[in-house]
């Protein structure tokens, strides 16, 4: 085995993620798939999940190393039965993708709509959080593995963007959280990170980054590019790295409780 392999390596590992369907997770689960590990994909929709694994099918000399669940991840009995079928499935999972969430609208403050505002905290903090992290940590301490959990932060976790309270508010609790568990968890050999990525085209923040008539970058998409030194979005295959690096005991053993900008230097910008 080469040194690399053995640094990054995920031969026989069993890694889930939730949200995989999504643009950035269908990006970590093809760095995983690639690096040896076998993959069990959990969206909300049949549909979503059969398009991502036929944009992966390619990367799995064998299918049989990937799996899609329908799981709605915001319900704890749906979370437990789908952890179950992919432990029975592909064996006990060591790794947990966290990526389910994104944005939904834009408001001055005072003219939030209520509604949306919570249907956004649950996407992120319940759904993209709390419930997965909770059932797969229970079984991992019960089965004494030393897991390793990836959420998705963001720059709205360390400074608010304007005009998205919620999405906001959530991504600063997933940040509080994923630093909070890491430390609950480390006597366990339970690691919890995060990626926060910066600005890259996902189906939620398109709508607000790029004008949909037109195709051209709307004042936002300009104001996120004038703000990022490095003068562009992201590509969601930069974030593979950072993938890798957190999902391997080998590379990361010894980091807990971090969050990893990806952002083209979005947060080390000042004039
Ligand atoms: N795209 C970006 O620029 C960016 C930047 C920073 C952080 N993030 C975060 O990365 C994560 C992934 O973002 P993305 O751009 O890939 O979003 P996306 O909308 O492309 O993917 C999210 C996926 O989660 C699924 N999903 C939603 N609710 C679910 C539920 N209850 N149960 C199961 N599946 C559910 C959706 O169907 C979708 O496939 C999110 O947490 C987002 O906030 C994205």
């Amino acid at each position: 085995m080469s040194f690399l392999e053995e640094m990054f390596g995920l031969d026989g590992k069993t890694a889930i993620v939730a949200g995989g369907a999504g643009v950035i997770g269908t990006v970590m689960s093809k760095a995983l798939l690639m690096a040896g590990a076998n993959v069990v994909i959990w969206s909300r929709t049949q549909a979503s999940i059969d398009q991502a694994l036929e944009q992966l099918k390619a990367l799995a000399q064998d299918p049989e190393r990937m799996k899609g669940m329908q799981v709605d991840t915001a319900i704890e009995k749906e979370v437990a039965e789908a952890l179950a079928a992919s432990a029975a499935a592909l064996g006990s999972p060591e790794i947990l993708i966290n990526a389910v969430g994104g944005n939904i609208g834009k408001a001055p403050f005072v003219e939030t709509e209520m509604d949306q505002f919570e249907l956004v905290l649950k996407l992120n903090l319940i759904a993209g959080l709390m419930v997965p992290t909770k059932v797969i940590a229970a079984y991992w301490i019960e089965n004494k593995i030393k897991g390793s959990i990836i959420n998705l932060t963001s720059m709205a976790s360390y400074n608010p963007l304007s005009g998205v309270w919620a999405y906001d508010a959530a991504k600063s609790g997933v940040l509080n959280l994923t630093t909070g568990a890491a430390n609950e968890f480390a006597a366990y050999g339970i690691r919890v990170n995060a990626i926060a990525p910066g600005f890259f085209l996902g189906k939620q923040n398109r709508a607000l980054l790029v004008d949909q008539q037109t195709g051209e970058y709307t004042e936002r998409g300009n104001a996120v590019i004038a703000h990022t030194p490095f003068g562009r979005f992201g590509n969601a295959e930069e974030l593979m790295g950072a993938t890798l690096f957190l999902a391997s005991n080998q590379a990361s053993g010894f980091v807990t409780g971090t969050s990893i900008p990806v952002d083209g230097g979005y947060l080390a910008h000042n004039i």
